[in-house]
């Protein structure tokens, strides 16, 4: 299956993709993790990266598609993977779509975790990663609702956005999300 999850800076993305990746048997395809992993090998990608990454604002498009094409084509992704923060923004989706319906492999659904915004900033603060002071976690979430927060109606647009509530302990939310996967594969 060929799945995204999206949700707000802090909502349990990463968390719940650990998880849902088992219960697959699928890769794990984070942006962020791509991203910071670049940074960290000191590649030109890892330092255009940086800048962005700092400031809590999105890393250019055309940057982010090429990590998640490139990755996308390996051989260990040809039965699904879960997309883990990309697509987001519309002209990532977009993209994203092209080059999915060009390979005759749509996307299977999108699940959106919802949860108490100023909850989650609690949850970041406690982590502690280089992007989690509050100054950058405050323009993260006014990226997320500019750029991401719009993908909603996107994919609800296509029928493939699932909503999950995402507040609760992390067996309850990872129930919940794994309760939705076997719902659309029933269908
Ligand atoms: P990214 O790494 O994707 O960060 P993010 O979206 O801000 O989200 P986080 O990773 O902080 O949170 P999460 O939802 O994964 O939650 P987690 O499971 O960690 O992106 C970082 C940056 O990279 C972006 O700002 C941007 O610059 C760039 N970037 C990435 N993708 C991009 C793209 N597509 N385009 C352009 N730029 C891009 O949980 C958070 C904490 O809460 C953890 O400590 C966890 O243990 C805890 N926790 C989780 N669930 C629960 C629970 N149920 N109860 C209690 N604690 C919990
Ligand atoms: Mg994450």
């Amino acid at each position: 299956m060929r799945l995204v999850l999206i949700g707000p800076p802090g909502a349990g993305k990463g968390t719940q993709a650990q998880r849902l990746v088992e219960f697959l048997c699928v890769p794990h395809l984070s942006t962020g993790e791509m991203l910071r992993e670049a940074i960290d090998k000191g590649t030109p990608v890892g330092t255009q990266a940086k800048q962005f990454i700092d400031a809590g604002k999105l890393v250019p498009d055309e940057t982010v598609l090429e990590l998640v094409q490139q990755r996308i084509v390996q051989p260990d992704c040809a039965s699904g993977y879960l997309l883990d923060g990309f697509p987001r923004s519309l002209p990532q989706a977009t993209a994203l779509d092209k080059f999915l319906t060009g390979r005759s492999q749509p996307l299977d659904g999108v699940f959106e975790l919802e949860v108490d915004k100023d909850a989650v900033i609690q949850r970041m603060i406690a982590r502690g990663r280089g992007d989690d002071k509050p100054e950058v976690i405050r323009q993260r979430m006014a990226t997320y609702e500019e750029q991401t927060k719009p993908l909603s109606e996107y994919y609800a647009g296509r029928k493939l956005l699932h909503a999950i509530d995402a507040m609760g302990t992390v067996d309850e939310v990872f129930s919940r999300l794994r309760q939705a996967v076997e719902q659309m594969k029933s269908r």
